[in-house]
């Protein structure tokens, strides 16, 4: 197993497994770690590879793990996958899609886009957990996070499980109603303005926001968080992992906040 990622960052990883990961509010991280744990190699960050341009040589594991954005992929995780490009040997490709409810055909929109790269999508999975678009949906309970949390392991043994067998195929359990990426899907690439977030007086400048957004969409001046750009992800990382619970995404996001714990310790 030989793997090379050749880009601006220099990635380079001989004899390893790939896992790229992209989170919002944890979740999707929470289930990389769990695989790496299990099948081993390096996690490496979606946000922080597409600052880069992506060459794959490599006959490992490569693995993909991101949320569901409107019946999609993030459109960073699209960004990356447009980008990679596949120089020799045949890499194992799997995509874990995290989601509140179902996925609908994001697993078909990341085969796309690897396909026109050269790469083959060899295992699909997904892996309900707490919902984090508070815009439209309220946070779980307490107790229902922790019902969801506490299976990530077992759903983490499996998917690992299925990876080191072989047994290639699309293992996607939670795929739910398939129109509604044709229907949902084109509303959200179009819109994703951050001229929808309101910053309350609350915010410190304390550059936690600036520090995590995906695509740098947030800068601090003047001791404030400012949107800096007209589009963004819409991750909701800012929204949910503001310390002092500054910024809103209309009225239902003020009720209450979701993170992750397993960035408790970083937010
Ligand atoms: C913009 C946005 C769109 C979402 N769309 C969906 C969706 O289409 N289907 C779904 O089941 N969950 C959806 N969710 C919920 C997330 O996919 C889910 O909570 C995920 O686990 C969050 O992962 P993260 O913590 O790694 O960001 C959406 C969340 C956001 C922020
Ligand atoms: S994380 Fe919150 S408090 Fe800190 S700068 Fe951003 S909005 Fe302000
Ligand atoms: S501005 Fe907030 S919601 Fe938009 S991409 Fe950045 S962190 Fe995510």
């Amino acid at each position: 197993m030989n793997m090379l990622w050749t880009n601006s960052l220099s990635y380079a990883h001989h004899e390893r497994n790939v896992i790229v990961y992209y989170t919002g509010t944890g979740n999707s991280l929470q289930v990389a770690l769990a695989l790496r744990e299990r099948l081993g190699g390096d996690l490496v960050s979606a946000a922080d590879l597409i600052r880069g341009e992506c060459k794959l040589e490599h006959d490992g594991i490569f693995g993909i793990v991101c949320p569901v954005h409107f019946y999609g992929l993030p459109m960073t995780v699209v960004d990356l996958l447009s980008r990679i490009s596949f120089v020799n040997g045949d890499p194992e490709v799997f995509l874990v899609l995290t989601c509140g409810a179902f996925t609908s055909k994001a697993d078909l929109e990341a085969e796309r886009l690897l396909s026109a790269g050269g790469l083959r999508l060899d295992y699909v999975f997904s892996v309900k957990m707490p919902e984090n678009y508070t815009p439209l949906f309220r946070v779980p309970s307490q107790n229902k996070i922790d019902g969801l949390l506490s299976v990530v392991d077992a759903e983490a043994d499996e998917m690992a499980a299925i990876i080191q067998k072989g047994i290639k195929g699309n293992h996607n359990r939670n795929r739910g109603l398939g129109f509604m990426t044709r229907v949902a899907r084109g509303h959200f690439i179009r819109g994703r303005r951050t001229s929808g977030f309101r910053l309350n007086d609350r915010c410190t400048g304390c550059g936690l926001c600036a520090a995590i957004c995906p695509v740098n969409a947030i800068e601090i001046k003047e001791g404030q968080a400012n949107w800096v750009k007209d589009r963004c992800d819409l991750c909701l990382a800012c929204l949910h992992r503001c310390p002092s619970w500054a910024i809103e995404r209309g009225r239902l996001t003020r009720r209450k906040r979701y993170v992750n714990p397993v960035l408790d310790d970083s937010r």
